[in-house]
């Protein structure tokens, strides 16, 4: 018995239209014509592809709820076209103990529209193997912040876990950008006295990531350890990744919307807004999207803050740039202009993050898998406009660009959570 069926879509590359059966929240069956019984969706050949996957997010639940919460993040991320999101461990208390995981798992339980994962953080060494078997979509580590002999100890940790084979081998995630370099260059540029938003950026300078992305490759192989490298800002990590990935570990890497189409202009033109770790990078270093097809994934790492947090001085003001309602039409956007394509958007944002995180049944319009989808209209013009966001963060470097191609239906495993930018209720699930 199907429940509903979703007529004429568009699937791409294909370009052909097909209707989708759904039952009990899965696609039970793909057919040329929807039979005219049933309750349908007519989707007037609008293009249709699997929901969205977003493996970086940061929504501040619990303790720092003024600037998002799992419900306002998740009703952004169903604005935006996603139906899967992953949350940081950067919280409030962090999410680096079996209780605090715990307790945003239940957060999420109430709150999330759309279905999740959550990232853990690492605090007492003693704690990975309990936080371990609570499934957590990676182990987040912030080489910013850790010494390189506490990391070691927590490749090991991990490693101690893979070898026991009782629970699954977590992945090892990371924020890399080297401590030692950081906090040398940033006393080096404090002293300066000078409040440019450049001044900033050459504090946490290209090396740092590079030196942090060595460091962490050469861990990975030491302890055979996948690891996957959020947000890479410059062509040389890029390239530092490609020439280990014959290794025998796995390493995939991830690309945020503002290092792929924003460089370190930006940081004069819109101030702290602008103002992300690692930072947005000059021409010379930048990566762009003819470097996409090499990028395993896109994360939005969306990171709400205050406008007035944002306002402080260039050291006070908090890095991050909110993206979950920016990064699809964009990307749309680039497809209109012929610069990238749909197979590429698949791969980047549904097939490789499925495989990334282990995402068994989402990534696919295909039998047997989550009915998650989004509709997207490739004729609908406009402009990014902050005061539109669901998000609580109303601000944006990209304000002002102009986009062709949105989102205007989002579904998580058959219901309907967006459409034409209306918010519906929906319950969503733990996905890993
Ligand atoms: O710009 C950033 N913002 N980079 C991070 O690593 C953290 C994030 C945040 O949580 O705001
Ligand atoms: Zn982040």
């Amino acid at each position: 018995m199907v429940d509903l069926w979703l007529k004429d879509g568009k699937i791409v590359p294909e370009n052909k239209l097909i209707s989708i059966g759904i039952s009990n929240g899965k696609i039970s069956v793909i057919k040329k014509i929807a039979p005219n019984r049933e309750e349908i969706i007519d989707l007037k050949g609008l293009v249709i592809l699997p929901g969205f996957i977003d493996a970086h997010v940061h929504f501040r639940d619990p303790g720092l709820t003024y600037k998002e919460d799992f419900r306002t993040g998740t009703t952004a991320a169903a604005s935006g076209g996603f139906t899967t999101v992953m949350d940081m461990p950067n919280t409030v208390p962090p999410t680096n103990t079996p209780a605090a995981f715990k307790e945003k798992l239940d957060i999420a339980r109430k709150k999330s529209l759309v279905d999740y994962g959550l990232h853990a953080g690492v605090g007492k060494l003693e704690d990975i193997k309990n936080m371990a078997k609570l499934g957590p979509a990676s182990f987040k580590l912030y080489t910013d912040q850790l010494d390189d002999d506490y990391l070691k100890q927590v490749f090991q940790g991990i490693k101690n876990i893979k070898d026991n084979k009782v629970n699954k081998t977590p992945l090892i995630t990371l924020h890399c950008e080297d401590k030692e370099i950081v906090e040398k260059k940033t006393q080096i540029q404090r002293k300066k006295h000078m409040l440019k938003p450049e001044i900033f950026a050459e504090a946490r300078p290209p090396e740092a990531e590079t030196m942090a992305i060595s460091k962490a490759l050469q861990l990975a192989d030491y302890y055979d350890l996948d690891i996957h490298i959020c947000h890479i800002s410059t062509r040389k990590s890029l390239e530092l990744i490609k020439s280990t990935k014959d290794g025998n570990y796995n390493v995939t890497c991830e690309i945020t919307p503002h290092h792929l189409f924003l460089d370190s202009h930006f940081l004069n033109k819109c101030g702290n807004f602008a103002k992300t770790n690692p930072p947005l990078r000059g021409l010379r270093y930048k990566l762009d999207i003819t470097n996409l097809s090499s990028i395993d994934i896109i994360g939005t790492d969306h990171a709400p803050h205050t406008i007035a947090e944002k306002e402080n001085d260039l050291w006070e003001a908090p890095p991050g740039i909110p993206n979950l309602e920016t990064t699809i039409p964009l990307l749309l956007t680039e497809i209109n202009r012929r610069n990238m394509n749909f197979k590429l958007l698949k791969s980047l944002l549904c097939e490789k993050p499925s495989k990334i995180f282990n995402l068994t049944t989402k990534g696919y319009l295909k039998e047997g898998y989550d009915a998650d989808v989004v509709i997207v209209d490739m004729k609908k013009e406009g402009q990014i406009n902050p005061d539109e966001f669901r998000s609580k963060a109303k601000f944006s470097p990209f304000k002002g660009f102009k986009i062709k191609g949105s989102p205007v239906m989002t579904m998580v495993r058959g219901n309907v959570v967006m459409e034409k930018g209306e918010i519906y209720k929906n319950k969503g699930k733990l996905a890993c």
